[in-house]
């Protein structure tokens, strides 16, 4: 019997992973930079199939794949192999290199925690063509499972053979996956990101993980491929077929790509993969408590998934108390760029000059990522599990102090008047960057109704959903030549700062929105 429903797993880690004012300085963390782990997955033995680097333009405006991302699995859409290349690439690919004291870190298309990238790629396909495939042509990529390694830009090939079914046996006959030639799984690897952020890492694998699918859903959505996330899985199987070792990384996130009318085959056998890799550090810290979290929140078997997966909790809210103000986003033409132009450019910006955004600049940040991501655990499409609440610095058109998103209406509800810079920078890990953006959005859930529809599944849930729009918010921002930048925070000081509209919730993710500081 799985733990998923003993729900006190994740209330103790949830408290237990919190930060305060108090926390911080009672606990502090001096980073060993001499064993900072290695950014890169990579096994040694295993040759790599090097991927093709020169896309094709998708032509697609950012703000336009952000928003309508395409989940109908029907027809016929095999992304070929250059195709997979521009998805793997723009999800996580390395764009840019910056070198420093200690050594050179490798940026990649998503944002993630400590630039520490824990979040590993895997593919498991059936055959794929070139995108000048002759019907004698042998496939491009024949079926097997993959690692992404993001430094060499390449595959590495962990088993040979059509291994779909497997994981559309795992995930309990999840539909999109039975007609999915490409099958992306995502996993986290818990010291590359503890290393820096202790036993908050579990959250982060929902944020970093999250950043990468708002990227990979646009892109599927660019090139005309249904995608959908998929949450609920039996995580032994996914493990066993990607012969991890799981004290040290676990499957997270699945996502189907494409579409095929093929059955997918009879799983060969399963053996048992022990491959070597490169030792990340000297030495690893353990934190059992992320590996705790992880385990409650499991699933044992297809019937346990099958019964997990569907209806979202609903999400009613009281009709406005304070003035609403309707969004007024801009179309397209505001922001035409291409999504590989926007993810190209996008980088977390490091300082706020406090200059104002406009009510549509802002009203396009919040109303293309919001309208709905296609995962298991979001039924009807549309549903959500987050809420957001915003702290206006310098929005012209609106007057500075706190409110809540509503969400359906598209419009924002004033909570508070008043100028909230210096708390915003308090809140925020009494970090500069919240203090001078121009708007926060903090996304807080209502746990305990998460936890008591989806049982501990639901808190990696809660996490990954905010990571995915808080990736959209990236992208809506950079396509409107803005910044923004994820952050961390003071988890129940927020709760308390919105309350007593925001009483009863937890706080999950943090975006500051605005102006970046030209770089020099
Ligand atoms: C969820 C999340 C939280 C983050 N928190 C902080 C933070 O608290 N302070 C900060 O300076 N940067 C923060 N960042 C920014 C990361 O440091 C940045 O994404 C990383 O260095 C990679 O750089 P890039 O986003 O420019 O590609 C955060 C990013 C994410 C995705």
């Amino acid at each position: 019997m799985s733990q998923n429903h003993n729900l006190d797993a994740t209330w103790q880690y949830h408290s237990g992973t919190k930060h305060s004012h108090l926390s911080v300085r009672m606990d502090p963390h001096v980073l060993d930079w001499d064993n900072k782990p290695l950014l890169f997955k990579i096994y040694p033995t295993l040759e790599v199939l090097r991927l093709p680097k020169d896309f094709h333009e998708t032509g697609s405006p950012a703000l336009s794949a952000i928003a309508a991302p395409n989940s109908a699995a029907e027809g016929n859409s095999v992304p070929d192999l250059e195709t997979l290349a521009q998805l793997l690439f723009f999800s996580a690919g390395v764009t840019r290199s910056k070198k420093h004291a200690q050594g050179e870190t490798f940026f990649r298309a998503a944002a993630c925690t400590g630039a520490l990238y824990e979040i590993e790629l895997y593919v498991v396909c059936a055959d794929l063509p070139s995108n000048d495939q002759r019907p004698t042509d042998p496939p491009a990529l024949p079926a097997g499972v993959y690692h992404f390694g993001a430094a060499e830009f390449g595959l590495r090939q962990l088993r040979s053979g059509d291994f779909r079914q497997a994981i559309v046996e795992a995930a309990g006959g999840e539909p999109s996956l039975a007609h999915a030639p490409v099958i992306v799984i995502c996993t986290g690897t818990y010291w590359r990101n503890a290393w820096k952020y202790r036993s908050r890492t579990y959250r982060h694998f929902g944020w970093d993980n999250g950043t990468i699918l708002a990227n990979l859903l646009a892109m599927s959505s660019a090139s005309k491929l249904p995608a959908k996330i998929i949450t609920g899985f039996v995580d032994s199987q996914v493990n066993t077929l990607l012969g991890l070792d799981t004290k040290r990384e676990v499957a997270f996130s699945l996502v189907s790509v494409g579409c095929t009318s093929s059955p997918t085959p009879k799983v060969p056998a399963i053996e048992k993969i022990e491959l070597p890799i490169v030792a990340y550090s000297e030495r690893e810290v353990d934190y059992p408590a992320m590996r705790k979290m992880h385990e409650a929140s499991s699933l044992d078997s297809a019937e346990e998934v099958a019964a997990w997966r569907g209806k979202t909790p609903p999400h009613p809210s009281a009709s406005a108390k304070g003035t609403a103000t309707e969004l007024r986003p801009l179309d397209d033409s505001a922001a035409p760029d291409t999504i590989e132009k926007v993810i190209s450019r996008r980088g977390s910006t490091r300082q706020f000059s406090r200059d104002p955004l406009t009510l549509a600049q802002l009203s396009t940040i919040l109303d293309r990522p919001t309208r709905g991501i296609p995962a298991d655990f979001l039924d009807p499409s549309g549903a959500r599990l987050n809420d957001l609440y915003l702290i206006v610095n310098n929005v012209v058109g609106l007057s500075p102090g706190s409110y809540f998103y509503r969400w359906e209406e598209n419009q924002l509800e004033l909570l508070k008047s008043g100028d909230f810079r210096d708390k915003a920078g308090y809140l925020g890990l009494e970090q500069q960057i919240p203090a001078d953006a121009a708007v926060d959005v903090f996304f807080l859930a209502d746990l305990k109704k998460i936890l008591g529809r989806y049982g501990n599944r639901g808190y990696r849930a809660a996490q990954l959903e905010a990571g995915i729009l808080g990736g959209r918010m990236y992208l809506a921002a950079y396509s409107q030549k803005l910044g923004a930048s994820g952050l961390t925070f003071y988890d129940d000081d927020v709760v308390n700062f919105f309350s007593p509209h925001a009483r009863g919730k937890s706080a999950i993710f943090l975006m500051a929105l605005g102006r970046s500081v030209a770089r020099k």
